[in-house]
């Protein structure tokens, strides 16, 4: 559904994404980690046509979002990391003029704005002012503004950033009700998110991408301690089922490449054992030649220090959280 190849994105000088690839597969939630300052929301400005990469390509739902905008467009909805909720408005006359904005109108207009509402549990304050409901539910109003074209692909950039405790459950819960048949992509720096929304997670660090496989997998991958990613200038036939041969090795998993490379593969050690002689002679002799081997649990470690661990406490004072609208 989401296919992205060697983006970038310089601003000026600095490269805020570095050549990076992913793809996600229809109906998956995939939670984008990455301390701040990594690159998640020039990533989602790419992916949402907001802002063209600087080099590279992307597709949603199997349009390019540089050529053929529009069609993406009709097809995401998006939450941006500062939701574009007017706080002068009705909620329900805001779905409409989003609903306008893309071509719904009439009978068709009410029966999204209302689906939107319902969905996003947001019907009994349909007719009240934004600026006066609580932050939980300006999120939910954001969150429906995303929805209100019913879009396959929902992109939440920090769907719960600034929200107390209790509003985050009931966002959480309300995204993955969204879920479903859509894809969802969202982002956050806050590691037990995607423990409890997403079903695998796409880690990234100063614009590169450091893992991509289940939480469990890649806490798996650090406990072990011994993972190596090897970087091959020709995937040569069989080479996969040579590397899980080598003795020793536990896993053997193909990652998209970048920098020249034909293939990436990650190596993990069985019991973190020592297995970069034998895994960089095969890699030698099958004539796939070895452009790059190294630690690769070293790098997540240091992505995982920079994350936030623990959930944002103590919901704001004077806030009563307890289903405030
Ligand atoms: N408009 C901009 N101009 C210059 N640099 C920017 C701009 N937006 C983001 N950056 C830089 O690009 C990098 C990635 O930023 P961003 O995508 O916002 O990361 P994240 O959403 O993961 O926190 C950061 O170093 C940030 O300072
Ligand atoms: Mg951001």
């Amino acid at each position: 559904m989401i296919e992205v190849q060697k983006l970038s994105k310089f601003y000026g000088q600095r490269k805020a994404i570095d050549e990076i690839s992913f793809t996600v597969e229809k109906g998956e939630v995939l939670g984008f980690l990455g301390p701040n300052g990594a690159g998640k929301t020039t990533t989602m400005k790419i992916l949402t046509c907001f802002m063209p990469a600087s080099s590279g390509t992307a597709r949603v739902a199997g349009f390019d979002v540089f050529e053929q905008p529009l069609e993406v467009k009709r097809r995401v909805g998006y939450l941006p990391e500062t939701p574009p909720v007017y706080n002068d408005m009705i909620v329900a006359d805001f779905l409409a003029f989003k609903a306008a904005l893309h071509g719904i109108k009439g009978p068709d207009a009410k029966k999204a704005v209302g689906s939107a509402l319902e969905n996003c549990g947001l019907s009994q304050v349909g007719k009240r002012l934004i600026g006066n409901l609580s932050k939980g539910y300006q999120q939910r109003v954001g969150i429906a503004q995303a929805i209100v074209h019913n879009p396959q692909v929902l992109i939440l950039d920090e769907p719960t950033i600034g929200l107390d405790p209790k509003q985050i459950i009931e966002i959480r819960g309300l995204i993955k009700s969204l879920a479903g048949e859509r894809t969802v992509v969202l982002s956050t720096h806050i590691l037990p998110e995607v423990q409890t929304t997403c079903s695998r997670v796409l880690i990234i660090n100063e614009g590169k991408i450091v893992a991509s496989n289940t939480l469990e997998a890649i806490s798996a991958q650090l406990r072990k301690g011994n993972v190596i990613s090897l970087l091959v200038k020709n995937n040569v036939t069989g080479l996969m089922g040579k590397l899980r041969s080598v003795n020793g090795v536990a896993n053997v998993t193909e990652e998209p490449a970048d920098g020249g490379a034909a293939a990436r593969f990650v190596v993990t050690a069985a019991n973190g054992g020592e297995i970069r002689d034998a895994v960089s002679e095969i890699a030698v002799t099958s004539g796939a030649g070895l452009l790059e081997i190294k630690r690769e649990s070293l790098s997540l470690e240091e992505v995982f220090l920079k994350l936030t661990t623990v959930e944002p406490s103590g919901s704001q004072a004077g806030e009563p959280s307890g289903g405030a609208l």
